[in-house]
């Protein structure tokens, strides 16, 4: 018995500690299939020796995804999640259980599974009010704002056929296209990157700015009506419906009445949905009639009128020969497995992301172990756990190094952040050679040379900082390997031509932490030149819009440093641009001096970006929310009713476009 229950609270401690890695830290240390595999056999043994009842195991609630800088609210239908399995049989005895239960004919709705971040959306007299997260299946967080930046959503339904009052639910989804684009922008900004769509769009959803959001490209479907007075009695028939109202709903649903057919539906979508654009994880099936749903019921969890079967996520098994640590042009370092080549999702795969040391730990990670391998579509394989009974035992434990693999600098973790970094950023190789190629790249200077060439240039001791390439002269080039005339006339060329770039550019080629394109622009329209940007306080610097203290600190501690100053001393000595031009200063006024804006709702003469850039352009300040500081809000269309009423109160001016422009 005492073995049952150490069994037990171990299996609490294990889920606890699971949850807190995927809800908190939004970075999954084990596959869904084992998570949900653990679960179950709590869940098993808490059923089978009720003694061990403990209101806090993890088995008693649903993952909170709760965040306190929005308002939370209650649900007017508790957000309940579905009873999961991976295995037909069980997908059989779901079958035929309902069958038995409900003794009459019954049609099943199949669905895929969206795997994204769920959402409540409310609708009254055809607009939308109202997006909640799930939160704890009982409240969760107000996301409207956001949720208004997502073109699949309707704000304002079509037709007039809909329900007075009702709720959808459904998925929003950040598409594979979008999310690989996203990845791929934070690490080149030295960010951390998102496990996967879900994550990415649940923490979309999450930030403070919905303008930040709207360039995220979201995507939705929805897939569940509640209300009084639905038009039918069929699931499937209200959706239809809904599509009719301007819902986004997949056109993969189908309806089957019989047991092969769902077999068929699974198996088809088992591997077509890897030519979908978002991430699907399984096939809901549920129940059509809205009365046998009623009749089937609930449990304190979820629907008995429906279930879920989850796909396997393609995995594979193989050996962890060794790991590598990566140095990245912040300094941040990544631990990669190397493996013996094994065949996933039609790719060979050799190498594969262990993300962090808190990750290595949590799997005991041995040389030699064999690891379990997902690509679920993302570009960058991971390992998701390692098979323990199949370890040989004699592999050297994996720990995270402690010193820089390239220039053994003792590294640093932040005590917030899970990444070491290596401080040494001025003399350490893969730094200058990654700040390099980021300083050269096309959105940043556009010098036209590749990574290849920055190794040349290095390993020939041409370059130790960026500002080194604008010392390299021809004749220096013509003593290379594989360099002529012409390819050096065209460095030449392309470094002269880099003189032109605008500041925000150069500003973003820095490198700084933090500091991506739109941030470089940020500042460069708050700070028209170096000098103004070196001497801005953490106050001034805060006060710009989506600067916040990490950026802040990051930019501060980069002016801070001599080395830096030096080297932004010899770049502008070579001529490169640090001031906003003149011609360009010249197009701004000081006619929205001292005023801030609200916008909101949607605009037919410019867009909602053009406005907030003529708002800043003649000296006025945009802000997102209404406060005792805004001085005017420019309603578009659908402007929400809350923000409306809001302002109307405050007494604060509402304006449309056509009284801003006259204002300028
Ligand atoms: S129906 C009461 N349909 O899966 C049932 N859910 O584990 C309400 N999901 O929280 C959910 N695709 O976030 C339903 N076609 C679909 C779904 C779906 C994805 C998610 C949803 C839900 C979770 C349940």
């Amino acid at each position: 018995m005492e073995e049952i229950r150490i069994k037990i609270e171990t299996l609490r401690k294990e889920i606890d500690n699971w949850n807190y890695q995927y809800y908190v830290l939004s970075q999954p240390v084990i596959s869904d299939f084992e998570f949900d595999l653990k679960l179950k056999e709590l869940e098993r043994l808490e059923a089978e020796y009720p003694e061990y009842n403990d209101p806090y195991s993890p088995t008693q609630r649903v993952g909170s995804d709760i965040n306190k800088n929005f308002v939370q609210v209650e649900h007017a239908y508790p957000m309940l999640s579905l009873a999961n399995t991976y295995s037909e049989e069980e997908v059989a005895d779901f079958y035929n259980r309902t069958k038995k239960s409900l003794n009459e004919d019954f049609e099943l709705v199949c669905e895929l599974k969206y795997d994204g971040a769920s959402i409540s959306l409310t609708y009254e007299n055809g607009l939308l009010v109202r997006a909640i997260t799930r939160g704890d299946g009982v409240r969760g967080d107000d996301v409207t704002a956001n949720v208004r930046t997502i073109s699949s959503i309707p704000l304002k339904l079509h037709g007039e056929n809909y329900p007075d009052l009702f709720e959808i639910r459904g998925e929003i989804l950040m598409p594979w296209a979008s999310f690989n684009q996203l990845n791929k922008e934070r690490e080149e900004q030295g960010e951390s990157l998102f496990a996967n769509p879900r994550n990415a769009s649940s923490g979309t959803l999450k930030l403070q700015n919905p303008a930040t959001v709207a360039s995220r490209k979201l995507d939705s479907y929805l897939y569940y009506i509640l209300g009084e007075g639905l038009p039918n009695d069929g699931h499937y028939e209200n959706l239809e419906m809904a599509r009719s109202w301007g819902f986004k709903i997949s056109n993969t649903t189908k309806k089957c009445k019989s047991l092969q057919e769902v077999f068929d539906f699974i198996n088809y979508w088992d591997t077509e949905r890897k030519n979908l654009p978002v991430a699907t994880d399984g096939v809901v099936l549920k129940i059509n009639s809205a009365r046998q749903q009623l009749n089937l019921g609930w449990t304190s969890k979820s629907p008995r009128w429906a279930i879920a079967y989850k796909f396997q996520a393609e995995s594979a098994e193989t050996r962890l020969n060794s790991v590598d640590f990566q140095v990245g042009r912040t300094g941040t370092v990544t631990p990669v497995a190397n493996l013996e080549p094994v065949s996933l999702s039609g790719t060979i795969v050799k190498r594969a992301s262990l993300h962090n040391e808190d990750i290595i730990n949590s799997f005991d990670l041995h040389i030699g172990d064999m690891c379990y391998v997902e690509k679920g579509g993302e570009i960058i394989p991971k390992i998701t756990g390692v098979n323990i009974e199949a370890r040989s035992m004699t592999g050297e434990k994996v720990n995270f190094i402690k010193t820089c693999p390239a220039c053994s600098t003792p590294l640093i973790r932040e005590p917030s952040e899970a990444a070491y970094y290596c401080p040494n950023h001025a003399n350490c190789a893969p730094q200058i050679k990654g700040m390099i190629e980021h300083f050269v790249s096309r959105k940043a200077m556009y010098i036209n040379i590749g990574a290849e060439t920055v190794e040349q240039f290095y390993n020939a001791g041409l370059v130790r900082n960026v500002a080194d390439l604008y010392d390299i002269k021809h004749s220096d080039l013509l003593n290379l390997e594989r360099w002529g005339k012409k390819s050096a006339d065209n460095f030449v060329e392309s470094i002269k031509e880099s003189l032109q770039i605008p500041y925000n550019r150069v500003l973003y080629a820095l490198g700084i932490r933090f500091v991506g394109e739109t941030v470089a622009g940020r500042l460069a329209r708050a700070f028209h030149n170096i000098d103004q940007l070196k001497a801005a306080t953490y106050e001034q610097l805060i006060a710009v819009e989506e600067i916040g203290e990490r950026i802040a600190k990051s930019v501060l501690e980069y002016f801070a440093d001599i080395a830096n100053q030096a080297l932004i001393n010899r770049l502008q000595l070579h001529g490169l641009q640090f001031a906003v031009r003149e011609e360009i200063l010249a197009e701004r006024t000081n006619i929205l001096q001292g005023k801030t804006f609200v916008i909101s709702g949607t605009f037919s003469l410019h867009s909602r970006d053009e406005y907030k850039a003529m708002i800043e352009k003649n000296g006025g300040k945009n802000s997102s929310s209404i406060s005792g500081n805004t001085s005017f809000v420019l309603a578009g269309e659908n402007m929400g009713p809350a923000k409306l009423e809001k302002a109307r109160k405050s007494g604060i001016k509402i304006i449309n476009e056509k009284e801003f422009l006259s204002m300028l």
